[in-house]
């Protein structure tokens, strides 16, 4: 499997060589839906063949990080869970096999969506909703979550060529519309630090924890490739 440097120097899997992105948040085709509506045909292939789930962003440990947290928070097995941006849709899959029963998926892909449904079919889960919906587009569509997930997406939105400080804040409005109030969401990222969240998502929301993620050393500096955080929908 090939590999593409990430913005900020994780290890990220990737389909081809070009996918390469060079230089800390430069815009970049990854930000745009032809991207992923290509990677996800690709992968809708690829299962369809073979059986083939497809890439796992950050890993399977990044899925593991969050399911671990929601047990020690014990967050109730029948809770609004919505994943953000959910690709090949695995995590909503880990998410029911750990027990949760109020699952939604969304992705603004077409590919994903079908894939994401083809995975969930596959191992026998029913009661998941999969949606297509573009989240920075989507005013009343969905709300009153207690969790919202996202691992990737906003680094992708992020990304975007044509609308990256728009699409950002678009972002930071559509998670306060579909969070309940002192609703949670567990962000993975590996475009932004702990700090750059908190300053983009200073409004309406607070920071409630930070989740241990590899580190690494460069230069007699400690860095992590990886950060994971929760925050708080305030009042
Ligand atoms: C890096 S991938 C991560 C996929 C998945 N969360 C995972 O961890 O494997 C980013 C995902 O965000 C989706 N995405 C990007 N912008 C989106 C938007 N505005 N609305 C919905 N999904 C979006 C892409 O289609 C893609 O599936």
């Amino acid at each position: 499997m090939d590999s593409v440097e990430c913005p900020r120097g994780c290890r990220e899997p990737s389909n081809t060589k070009e996918d390469t992105v060079k230089d800390d948040f430069t815009p970049s085709k990854i930000g745009t839906k032809d991207y992923w509506d290509d990677a996800y045909q690709r992968e809708l292939q690829t299962f369809k063949d073979i059986g083939d789930v497809g890439e796992i962003w950050f890993g399977e440990e990044s899925m593991a990080r969050v399911l671990r947290w929601m047990e020690r928070e014990r967050i109730p097995e029948n809770a609004a869970i919505l994943d953000i941006g959910t690709g090949n849709g695995v995590l909503l899959v880990e998410l029911a096999k750990s027990g949760y029963t109020n699952l939604t998926g969304i992705d603004y892909s077409a590919a994903s969506v079908e894939l994401a449904r083809s995975i969930l079919q596959t191992e026998n889960i029913s009661n998941v909703e999969v949606k297509e919906v573009d989240f920075l587009n989507c005013p009343g569509e969905l709300s009153c979550f207690d969790l919202c997930i996202d691992k990737g997406t906003f680094d992708a939105i992020s990304l975007n060529p044509d609308n990256t400080e728009e699409g950002k804040a678009c972002y930071v409005q559509a998670l306060r519309g579909v969070l309940k109030e002192d609703g949670l969401f567990v962000i993975t990222t590996c475009n932004w630090t702990k700090e750059q969240l908190l300053q983009m998502f200073c409004q309406g929301f607070g920071f409630v924890n930070e989740l241990p993620t590899p580190r690494f050393q460069f230069g007699g500096k400690t860095g992590n490739s990886v950060t994971a955080i929760i925050l708080k929908r305030l009042h």
